[in-house]
């Protein structure tokens, strides 16, 4: 089959193509290389797809309607993975624009694109961040999700809202995946599990918010892209016994669905801080700080619905998946 990967220089990006080729199918990496975070680790996860035959980076702006467009015309895609954003949520406190651009025009374009071009399932990244103020837990796919505490986090929300009217309107089968706290090897260097790792090896202080009172339920990259792979042969029909009643916020009388990716099992931040200390046999310099804007106090995925759907549930637990992001991190910044 023949996929489009958005992102593909990014963290889950990558992966998710390297699982995709090694699977037989041939895919088209899109990605900007924009410096939001070190340009050279993005181009080092680009390395070893770019020697695959059945492989092709392009370079491109989703922002750009004409080039989405003319891509898709060109390839003609059976299938849409669309990973391309800005993420963070810190980021986006201070640079609101660059989530417009990329997050909102951005999978607009992508949308559109879909819609011209006849394409089986797009599979799109949302993310944990939409349960903002939700208190109750886990936190299910059945909860309302009207109160984002981030720009961020209202993006993703407003993707799930544009890829339902776009299913509804056009018959695009799509499915948005919420993504619980990723980590692991050639992870993100804007979030903690890799700020930390680097800090404590570099015997610098590290900052913990909400003096530590935080729970997260980390979920380890290849548990996220299984459950990406899988879910990609999951394709959401029409349900027309589905009514807003009666039915799920995360499926239609549309073919749309939505699901959770995590773990399933929070663990206290000052926890994973110590699996960090203890695979590196490095005690942290620790600041203990308040909460800080745009942050939540805890995620916790319930992951039925993913488990019904593909009979996966992710499975790698924090010791093994800490001693491998550290494992990585010493080889590739040589410490
Ligand atoms: N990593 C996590 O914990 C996590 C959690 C929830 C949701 N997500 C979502 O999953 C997706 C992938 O996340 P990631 O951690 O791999 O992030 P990432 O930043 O590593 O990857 C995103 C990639 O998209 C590219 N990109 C950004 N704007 C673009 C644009 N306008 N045009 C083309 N390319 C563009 C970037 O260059 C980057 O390589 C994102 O949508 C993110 O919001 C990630």
């Amino acid at each position: 089959m023949k996929y489009l990967v958005t992102g593909a220089a990014g963290f889950i990006g990558a992966k998710v193509s390297e699982v995709l080729l090694n699977k037989g199918h041939s895919v088209v990496g899109l990605d900007i290389i924009n410096d939001y975070y070190d340009v050279d680790l993005k181009q080092a996860r680009l390395s070893p797809l770019l020697v695959n035959d059945n492989f092709l980076l392009v370079k491109i702006d989703i922002a750009d309607s004409i080039d989405v467009l003319e891509l898709f015309k060109n390839e003609q895609f059976d299938r849409v993975i669309h990973l391309a954003a800005q993420a963070g949520v810190r980021y986006s406190i201070e640079n609101p624009m660059a989530y417009a651009d990329s997050n909102l025009v951005g999978h607009l374009n992508i949308l559109e694109a879909c819609r011209h071009n006849n394409i089986e399932h797009l599979i799109y990244a949302s993310s944990s961040s939409v349960y903002g103020l939700n208190s109750k837990v886990p936190f299910a796919t059945s909860d309302s999700v009207d109160h984002p505490v981030s720009l961020y986090a209202a993006t993703k929300k407003s993707n799930e809202l544009m890829a339902h009217a776009y299913s509804h309107l056009y018959g695009i089968p799509t499915t948005g995946l919420r993504f619980f706290t990723v980590y692991g090897p050639w992870g993100r260097p804007d979030m903690a599990p890799f700020i930390f790792t680097k800090k404590i090896l570099n015997g610098e202080t590290i900052d913990i918010n909400n003096n530590g009172d935080m729970w997260r339920d980390f979920t380890y990259i290849d548990d996220i892209v299984e459950g990406v792979t899988r879910i990609a042969d999951v394709i959401p029909t029409v349900d027309s016994q589905w009514t807003v009643e009666s039915g799920s916020p995360a499926n239609s009388s549309a073919p749309y669905s939505i699901y959770n990716i995590g773990h399933g099992s929070p663990i206290n931040l000052m926890e994973f801080i110590k699996a960090i200390e203890d695979e590196l046999g490095i005690e942290a310099k620790k600041h203990f700080r308040g909460m800080q804007a745009g942050d939540v106090y805890q995620t916790y995925a319930d992951t039925q619905d993913l488990f019904a759907a593909t009979g996966y549930q992710p499975k790698v637990g924090v010791k093994e998946g800490v001693a491998n992001l550290v494992h990585w991190y010493k080889n590739f910044y040589k410490v």
